[in-house]
C-alpha cells in the first residue's frame, strides 16, 4: 500500500489541473445546446426573419454567406463587422471592399425580436452564424447544428479589412490567410465554396481580362469564352458601377457548380480559379465537382470551424448589433 501513496500524491493534484483546465476550456467553449433554456425560439426567429427578407431580396442569403465569413476573417466571429462607424471610428464595414455586404437590415430584424422574446441574451455574433446556416440551407445546401456562445466584440476598424485574402491572391496565399485562422487547406477549398452563391462586380476580377502580365494579356487560367463575355460585361472604361458577374452560373442555389467550373477554366476569381492549377489543391476541387454529398459533407464541418475562429471571452451581448453597449 505504502508504495501507491506518493503515486496518489502524484495522481491527485494531475487529476485536479485536468478538471481545471476541462471546466475553463468548457466555459469558453460554443454549445450547440447555449440558448435550450434562456431562448428556445432563438434559432426559429432568425431563420423565419431570415427566410422573409429572403423572398423580398434575393440577394439577402448571398450577402448573409458573405458577411459571417468577413466577420469570423477580422478578429474572429465577434459581430464587429456589423458596428456602426462613429465620428471617432471608421469601422470595418466602411473598410476597402465594402461594396455588397449590405444584409445588415436582416440582422438588425432579426435581433429586434429577439430582444422582444429574450431580452439581452442572444449575442450578435451568434446571429450571423445561425443566420449563414439559414441561408444555405434555404438555397438547397446542407444543414449543420450551429455552435452557439459567442460573445460581441467592442472594436470595429476599417483598417483591418486588408486582412481579408483578395481575389488575386494565388494558393500559397490563401493556404497562409486561411491557416493564419487555424483553417486547414481542405476548409480553405470547402469554404471557397460559398462562391456557389453571389454575384461580383467588375473590379474584382477584371486585372484577369486586360494587361494580365508581360507574357499574357488575358490571364491564361480563364476560359477563352468566359473571358470575351467579361471584357463585354465590364468595358474599359466601365460608365456602370454595379456592372459585374455572377460568381456561378446557379448563383442562388447552393450546389458543387462552382467546381464544376473551375475544372474548364470558369472560376472568376484568379484566386478561384487557382484551387484548380494548384496541385495541392486540384485534388479537392476534382473531388468536390465529382461528389456533391462529399463537398456537402465537408462545408458544414468547415463552416462550423470557420464559426469558431477567435470566439472571444470577454466580450458582450449587444442590444442592438450597430452599436456597442
Ligand atoms: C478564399 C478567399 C476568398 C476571397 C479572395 C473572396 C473574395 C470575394 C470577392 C472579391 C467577392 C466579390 C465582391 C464584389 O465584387 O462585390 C466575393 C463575394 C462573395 N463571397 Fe467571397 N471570397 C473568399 C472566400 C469566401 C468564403 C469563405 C465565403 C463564405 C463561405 C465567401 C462568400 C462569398 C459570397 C456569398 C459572395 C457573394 C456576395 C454577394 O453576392 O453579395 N467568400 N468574395
Ligand atoms: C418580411 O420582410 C419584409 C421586407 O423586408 C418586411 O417589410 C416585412 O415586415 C417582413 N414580414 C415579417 C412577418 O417579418
Ligand atoms: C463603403 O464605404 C464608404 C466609406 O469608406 C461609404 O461612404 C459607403 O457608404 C460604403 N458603401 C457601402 C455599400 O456600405
Ligand atoms: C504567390 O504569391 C506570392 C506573393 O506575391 C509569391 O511570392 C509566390 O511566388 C506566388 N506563387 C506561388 C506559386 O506561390
Amino acid at each position: 500500500m505504502a508504495t501507491f501513496a506518493p503515486m496518489k500524491l502524484i495522481i491527485f493534484p494531475i487529476t485536479f489541473l485536468l478538471l481545471i483546465t476541462i471546466f475553463q476550456q468548457s466555459k469558453a467553449a460554443l454549445d450547440a445546446h447555449y440558448y435550450d433554456q434562456t431562448c428556445p425560439q432563438a434559432e426559429k426567429i432568425v431563420s423565419e426573419t431570415v427566410r422573409n427578407a429572403s423572398i423580398y431580396d434575393p440577394k439577402v442569403p448571398a450577402r448573409i454567406l458573405r458577411m459571417f465569413f468577413h466577420d469570423c476573417f477580422i478578429r474572429g466571429c465577434d459581430a464587429s463587422v456589423l458596428l456602426d462607424s462613429t465620428p471617432q471610428n471608421q469601422a470595418e464595414k466602411d473598410g476597402p471592399p465594402n461594396i455588397s455586404l449590405g444584409a445588415f437590415y436582416v440582422i438588425d430584424d432579426a435581433k429586434a425580436k429577439l430582444e422582444k422574446a429574450c431580452p439581452h441574451i442572444v449575442s450578435c455574433a451568434d446571429v450571423i452564424a445561425l443566420a449563414a446556416r439559414d441561408v444555405v440551407v434555404m438555397s438547397g445546401g446542407p444543414y449543420w447544428n450551429v455552435l452557439k456562445g459567442r460573445k460581441d466584440g467592442r472594436v470595429s476598424k476599417a483598417s483591418e479589412t486588408i486582412n481579408l485574402p483578395a481575389p488575386t491572391f494565388n494558393v500559397t496565399q490563401l493556404i497562409q490567410s486561411f491557416s493564419n485562422r487555424g483553417l486547414s487547406i481542405k476548409d480553405m477549398v470547402a469554404l471557397s465554396g460559398g462562391h456557389t452563391l453571389g454575384f461580383s462586380h467588375c473590379s474584382s476580377f477584371e486585372s484577369r481580362l486586360r494587361s494580365f502580365s508581360s507574357l499574357h494579356d488575358i490571364d491564361p487560367s480563364m476560359n477563352l469564352e468566359l473571358a470575351r463575355n467579361l471584357r463585354n460585361t465590364c468595358p474599359k472604361p466601365n460608365l456602370d458601377r454595379n456592372a459585374g458577374q455572377f460568381l456561378d452560373s446557379t448563383s442562388s442555389t447552393f450546389d458543387n457548380y462552382y467546381y464544376k467550373q473551375l475544372v474548364v477554366g470558369r472560376g472568376v476569381f484568379g484566386s478561384d480559379q487557382s484551387l484548380f492549377g494548384d496541385y495541392r489543391t486540384r485534388w479537392i476541387v476534382g473531388a468536390f465537382a465529382n461528389d456533391e454529398r462529399l463537398f456537402f459533407r465537408e462545408f458544414a464541418s468547415s463552416m462550423v470551424k470557420l464559426g469558431s475562429v477567435g470566439v472571444i471571452e470577454n466580450g458582450e451581448v449587444r442590444v442592438k448589433c450597430r452599436v456597442v453597449k
